[in-house]
């Protein structure tokens, strides 16, 4: 089911995009370690919410199959071997997965602080790995992912599904084009009023020690008592998130990188703060931060959970020839059309200098509208997605790596750098100190 509740996130995301460009997302290939005819099987490492989705989408690629399942809660078990008509079989540890040697790629849509340890174990145990973003919880993890990944030489492709989306792909052509001029500034942004889009998501009434599994939850994370809250709103705890940094900024630092073809940002200076939803949370409700690129541009990220306004575009990048918006209304480009008109300045000078003045040519030509040359320009283009959900087009994009053994569209490097993003924000705004990256050590500077 598409969820209609966060129309920009989605939309910004790429919820309908049509297919992929052909070198992307052509059929299925025939080389490497799968045969032309094998199925490329899945085992998926929770079920949760954002899981029913990729196996749905899973499901739209051809020459696959989901095998295997495991989660904490039962409940998303059975919804899970449901939308498999009953085929997929249900495993009670996620090492299970990773030992059976059917089973070709592993999905893992676990809360965050989990990805690490699962990622570099099915690495390690010879699988192809799909996780979602953000890759890591912490800046180390992904360190010791790019590790695993250089010592194995298996795939991982992270799960931010916006770059395969084609509206992503038009805007970074856009930008490669030139028409946009020199990026200097681009602003981007997430907000919510209602509980839901706050994380506070209802849970499940059947829930309770005998439907959950506490301990497979908690795992590498602090020891706590059992706690539903927790369990299925884990995105407002620390334990298990870096809350709308590792959420939701980490999709747009994604975004950044892919369209700006930018590394890490060499400075970030946040705040966080908890305004509203106490009760519930100690993540921040609200961040600004501000990210210093060493390409030339500067990035404003900003969230609120305490309305809902966007301005046009929840993503604006901002260059001296045009600018582009991606948001609700798809994708735009509007032309600059600024013009030189010094007026109320030189209106102050004395009367002799404001008449030499209008009579340079380079002035009238630039500044009367009497004498400036008529021209007609086409300010703004519009571009509307259809087609193939961008989670599909991710999922293609991965089975067809998988199948030639050739790179993933977002490697372990794309994801440990977007994620590093988020690390960094969370790290200023907690310190009230500007952060910088260490580009040798691809960590945060001592
Ligand atoms: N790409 C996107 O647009 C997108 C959207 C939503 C979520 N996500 C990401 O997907 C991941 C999951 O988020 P969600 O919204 O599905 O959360 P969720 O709480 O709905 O699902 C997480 C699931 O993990 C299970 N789980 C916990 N520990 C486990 C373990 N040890 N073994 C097996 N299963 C375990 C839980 O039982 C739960 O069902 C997060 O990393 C999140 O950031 C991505």
């Amino acid at each position: 089911m598409p969820d209609t509740r966060h129309l920009s996130r989605r939309a910004f995301l790429g919820s309908s995009a049509l297919g992929a460009s052909a070198a992307l997302a052509g059929p299925l290939q025939n080389s490497g370690k799968t045969g032309p005819n094998d199925r490329v099987t899945a085992g998926m490492i929770a079920v949760g919410a954002r899981a029913q989705e990729l196996l749905e989408a899973i499901k739209q690629v051809e020459g696959t199959e989901i095998v295997a399942v495991c989660d904490a809660y039962k409940g998303r078990l059975e919804r899970a071997v449901e939308r498999t008509g009953g085929r997929a079989k249900i495993v009670s540890d996620y090492r299970e997965i990773l030992n059976n040697k059917s089973i070709d790629v592993v999905t893992v849509a676990t809360p965050d602080h989990w990805h690490k340890k699962m990622v570099i174990e099915a690495l390690k145990a010879g699988k192809d790995v799909y996780c979602e973003k953000p890759l890591t919880y912490t800046v180390d993890d992904g360190n010791e992912i790019l590790e695993a990944v250089r010592q194995t030489g298996r795939l991982l492709q992270v799960g931010s599904q916006g770059m395969s989306s084609q509206t992503q792909q038009q805007a970074r052509e856009m930008i490669r084009s030139g028409k946009l001029g020199k990026i200097t500034m681009i602003r981007a942004s997430y907000n919510r009023n209602t509980a839901g889009g706050a994380w506070i998501y209802p849970i499940p009434p059947d829930a309770s020690p005998a439907t959950v599994n506490w301990e497979m939850f908690l795992g590498p994370a602090p020891k706590r008592a059992f706690d539903l809250a927790r369990f299925f709103r884990w995105r407002c705890y620390k334990d298990y998130s870096g809350g709308i940094s590792t959420d939701l900024f980490v999709h747009l630092c994604t975004t950044i990188h892919f369209l700006m073809d930018a590394k890490m940002p060499s400075s970030v200076v946040a705040m966080g703060q908890l305004y509203r939803w106490k009760e519930s949370r100690d993540v921040p409700d609200t961040v600004n931060a501000i990210l210093e690129y060493p390409e030339g541009f500067t990035v404003n990220l900003s969230s609120t959970f305490n309305n809902q306004m966007s301005s046009e575009g929840s993503f604006q990048i901002l260059g001296t020839e045009g600018a582009l918006t991606i948001g609700g209304s798809g994708l735009n480009y509007y032309a600059e059309t600024a013009v030189e008109d010094n007026k109320w300045i030189v209106d102050s000078w004395p009367r002799a200098l404001e008449d030499a003045y209008y009579r340079d040519p380079k002035v009238m030509r630039e500044e009367l509208p009497s004498t400036r040359p008529p021209k007609v320009k086409e300010t703004v283009q519009t571009f509307r997605e259809a087609g193939l959900e961008a989670t599909i087009v991710h999922f293609q994009h991965f089975f067809n790596s998988v199948r030639t053994r050739k790179p993933t569209v977002e490697d372990a490097l794309a994801g440990h750098r977007a994620a590093a993003c988020a690390h960094l924000i969370n790290r200023a705004a907690e310190t009230r100190k500007m952060v910088s990256w260490d580009f040798s050590r691809e960590n945060i500077q001592a």
